[in-house]
């Protein structure tokens, strides 16, 4: 047994140098999709590469995806530790971050929190407040439709803030721990991300004086590390002073320290910390996720006037063009739905997810798979296979729908997996999927969505273009939004 695995290949993949292995093949973030993919082409689904000593393994296709990530998930569901990002002395969020956590015992407890927040059964009796704040959104975009990036990143902040934290800001004002959070994922993605850093690969430099030359990393990481925490305490502070007033509604952080302190009347420091954090956490994790799939549904929209054109048709057959959409309509909107997985899958917000990584080695197709190998599933890859789309880089709904006007649950299957894999999929995704139906629905039902028009009123072409990262982005774009029908939205 011991030879055989001795004897299994590591998976093939491009050629590396000497001592620093792939370090040059190794593509920038927002590139790294395609190149995958190219590199699939060339070596098959299952790809390794190695960067300075670290394995990578890159899964292409959706099975090879499943077979490691979901059925050996207790294999493959930790995390990469980056000492820049993890290390309290630095970011420090390995302590604290349930989704940069290492796998383990602490990481159970924050998610076992995390999940009892946004199960699906904590997520359905929201659904009027969700009305609520969509309708409030249609307001804005009638009387400011130019704003309408603005007020898709203030409306999934809003169902975060207001579940989470009772916070009640109106959608076209600045809600100041937004812009933080803001910064913050601006780092996160640009300065993290974006380059490569020597502590990683010699972690004994996070000893050096911050003060030193060379030091840059350590005084960016301290810098960033306290906005972190600011973000955490001000969040719960503001809630703790509308309880203080007694202007704050029952919400999830009330909910939690109302459950931590049954047992013994009090609530620990370490409990409440885990309450704190996961809160901010939310907001931090659900906010820029969804905000990339509604800035796609708009962009596509405007691109495919004949998809809007039937997604009002099927609304205006349903609700008679009279009154807005609902959740109990769900089932009769199935265009709609559609759609809602097409901006999904045209563009996953997360394209190559969270790395997961190996705990053992393992033995996958006859390849080794080496302990501790960081794991990347190739969800745009995943997302454009030919295998289930045809012409993926179109944006067709009606793709999921199969003669009877039902969502192929086959199709559905693989935009899961702009959710992530196995143990590690994400857990605010029932919320993300009914504040996002909800509010197509509706927007489709009130308001015309086409391209943005120049001074003489001729259409301008939107380039399609996406900001790198672990979530990206449409770039900035125009739309031309006009109200349509009868339905009051004011
Ligand atoms: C369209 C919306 C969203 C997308 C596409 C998305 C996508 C993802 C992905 C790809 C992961 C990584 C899964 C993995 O490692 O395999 C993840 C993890 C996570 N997401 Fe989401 N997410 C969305 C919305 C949300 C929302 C609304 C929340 C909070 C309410 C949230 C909270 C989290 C958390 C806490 C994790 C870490 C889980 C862990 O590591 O155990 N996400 N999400």
């Amino acid at each position: 047994m011991v030879r055989e695995w001795r004897r299994a290949p590591l998976p093939p993949g491009p050629r590396g140098l000497p001592f620093v292995g792939n370090v040059r093949d190794w593509p920038e973030i927002g590139d790294q999709p395609k190149v995958f993919a190219e590199w699939a082409k060339k070596y098959g689904p299952v790809v390794h590469v190695c960067v300075m000593g670290q394995p990578f393994v890159l899964l292409n296709t959706w099975t090879a995806a499943h077979d490691l990530m979901t059925r050996r998930s207790e294999n493959y569901s930790d995390r990469h530790c980056n000492t820049l990002i993890h290390d309290d002395k630095l970011s420090g969020y390995g302590g604290w971050h349930l989704p940069m956590m290492p796998y383990g015992a602490k990481w159970r407890v924050f998610r076992k929190h995390f999940h009892s927040l946004f199960r699906i059964q904590e997520v359905e009796p929201m659904r009027p407040a969700i009305l609520d704040l969509s309708s409030e959104f249609l307001h804005h975009l009638r009387n400011t439709p130019n704003d309408f990036r603005q007020l898709i990143r203030s409306y999934t902040a809003k169902s975060i803030s207001k579940f989470v934290f009772s916070h009640d800001q109106p959608l076209n004002t600045e809600d100041p721990y937004l812009t933080l959070n803001d910064e913050l994922m601006a780092e996160f993605n640009g300065y993290f991300f974006g380059n490569v850093f020597l502590v990683d690969v010699f972690p004994f430099l996070k000893h050096i004086p911050a003060s030193w030359p060379g030091a840059g990393f350590k005084r960016f990481a301290i810098q960033h590390k306290k906005k972190v925490q600011d973000l955490i305490d001000g969040l719960h502070n503001r809630l703790q002073l509308a309880i203080a007033n007694g202007t704050a509604e029952p919400c999830m952080v009330t909910r939690s320290m109302e459950k931590a302190a049954q047992a013994t009347g009090v609530v620990s420091a370490a409990e409440e910390q885990l309450i704190k954090c996961n809160a901010m956490l939310s907001y931090a994790a659900g906010t820029d996720t969804s905000a990339s799939v509604l800035a796609n549904f708009f962009l596509c929209m405007s691109m495919y006037p004949e998809v809007q054109k039937k997604a009002q048709e099927e609304v205006d057959r349903v609700t008679g063009g009279t009154r807005l959409p609902d959740f109990e309509d769900r089932e009769a909107l199935t265009y709609i739905s559609a759609v809602l997985l097409e901006s999904i899958r045209w563009h996953a917000p997360g394209p190559v997810s969270i790395p997961h990584k190996s705990v053992k080695e393992d033995i996958y197709m006859g390849y080794r798979i080496p302990a501790g190998s960081v794991i990347l599933g190739n969800v745009a890859e995943i997302t454009h296979s030919t295998d289930f789309y045809e012409n993926p880089s179109e944006y067709q709904p009606a793709r999921f729908l199969d003669a009877n006007w039902q969502i192929i649950p086959e199709l559905e299957v693989p935009i899961q997996d702009a959710f992530g894999f196995g143990r590690r999929v994400c857990p605010g995704r029932h919320l993300a999927l009914e504040s996002m139906w909800i509010l197509m629905a509706r927007i489709i039902a009130t308001h015309n969505i086409g391209k943005e028009l120049d001074a003489n009123g001729k259409e301008i072409e939107p380039v399609i273009k996406f900001t790198g990262g672990v979530t990206t982005h449409p770039e900035p774009y125009g739309c031309h939004i006009t109200a349509r029908g009868k339905i009051q939205v004011d």
